[in-house]
């Protein structure tokens, strides 16, 4: 069976920069509250007018014209969104029809930070079948509408941004190279520990006055459990991945985790023993843009020459379910 590699990836923010500052005067926080507690300083959300799908498809044109394809030569899209502009259809079909990718395949993944690594699984397992040969892979979130900008929303609304990312997949003879191997994990018992009520089809009708006034379509988290949850379950699904790749830590160029906290990452870097030059961070700059951390990190980091022929990458997630998950790759 094939290998999928990465032929190329892109990135898109909205232009709106949000400091700790900003946030500051319509709830009460502080620039030192945030910076020590996530390691946050400035976040993007989007400004009116601008949505999820006119992100991603800056994200795909860039990881397009990196891998030197056309959109004639994508044969399917898979994108990672838990914040879709609208109920349905997802954004995968809005983003094929927009860029013009013809009648391909679309398929969404609705699994929050863990997202894009589910996604790419797909996406992966797709190119090994021989089904699809080149698939764009999306991870792109709007948080930034559901947040509550009052001192009610400070546990969330300081930590959770816009963005998306982008990587294109396709075939590999190459001996050695590309995606090793995924390791994926989920426990609905936490369900209800990071999520958004409503609207919801459960509710009749799906979207009501109560509902607005309770502020039960604000993204609601228990931020203390997940957090103990992330720094435990990123390095297990790390030490598994390696364990059934008969890798070790030692081999890792790069650790790409979800960009969660600052102090989740820290916390997972000491618990698997790694070097400040085989993590990569950069919540300074983006805050979590849950499915969107990973691919937006992984374009920065190709783009800076991070990654070279032979290297191994780790790619880590924990979020929303909780699901968790992580994917080794030689690049
Ligand atoms: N500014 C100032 N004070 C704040 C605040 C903010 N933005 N947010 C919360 N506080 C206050 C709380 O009200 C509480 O005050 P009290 O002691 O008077 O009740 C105090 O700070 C401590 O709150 P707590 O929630 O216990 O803080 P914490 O140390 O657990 O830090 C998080 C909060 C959200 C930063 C932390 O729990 C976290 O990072 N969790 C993981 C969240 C995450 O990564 N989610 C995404 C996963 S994909």
């Amino acid at each position: 069976m094939p290998r999928s590699v990465i032929l190329g990836t892109g990135r898109a923010v909205p232009s709106r920069v949000v400091t700790n500052a900003d946030l500051a005067e319509s709830m009460d926080t502080s620039d030192e509250w945030i910076l020590e507690r996530t390691g946050i300083r400035q976040r993007h959300w989007v400004a009116e007018g601008e949505n999820g799908v006119d992100l991603s498809k800056t994200a795909s044109r860039a990881a397009l014209e990196a891998s030197g394809l056309q959109p004639s030569d994508i044969d399917a899209i898979v994108y990672a969104s838990s914040t879709p502009d609208h109920f349905f259809p997802g954004n995968s079909l809005f983003l094929q029809h927009e860029i013009g990718f013809g009648t391909i395949p679309a398929f969404n993944v609705v699994n929050a930070c863990s997202g894009f690594v589910y996604a790419l699984s797909v996406a992966d397992a797709f190119v090994q079948t021989g089904r699809y040969r080149n698939i764009l892979v999306i991870g792109q979130e709007i948080q930034s509408t559901r947040m509550d900008v009052t001192t009610r929303g400070r546990g969330t609304a300081v930590l959770f941004a816009d963005g998306a990312g982008a990587a294109i997949i396709g075939p590999t003879e190459e001996e050695g190279r590309g995606v090793l191997a995924f390791d994926l994990h989920g426990d609905g018992a936490h369900a209800e520990k990071l999520w958004v009520d409503g609207p919801g089809a459960k509710y009749h009708p799906p979207v009501s006055i109560e509902q607005l006034e309770e502020g039960r379509y604000f993204l609601q988290m228990d931020g203390r459990d997940v957090f103990r949850h992330a720094i435990v379950r990123m390095p297990e699904t790390v030490e598994t991945l390696l364990s059934e790749t008969g890798l070790t830590k030692e081999q890792i160029t790069l650790l790409i985790p979800h960009q969660a906290n600052l102090r989740i990452s820290e916390a997972v870097q000491k618990r698997l023993g790694l070097r400040d030059d085989q993590v990569y961070n950069n919540i300074e700059r983006y805050g979590n843009t849950t499915a969107a951390t990973i691919p937006i990190a992984l374009d920065e980091c190709v783009r800076a020459g991070r990654l070279r022929r032979g290297d191994l990458l780790i790619l880590t997630a924990f979020g929303s379910g909780f699901q968790w998950g992580s994917c080794a790759i030689r690049w």
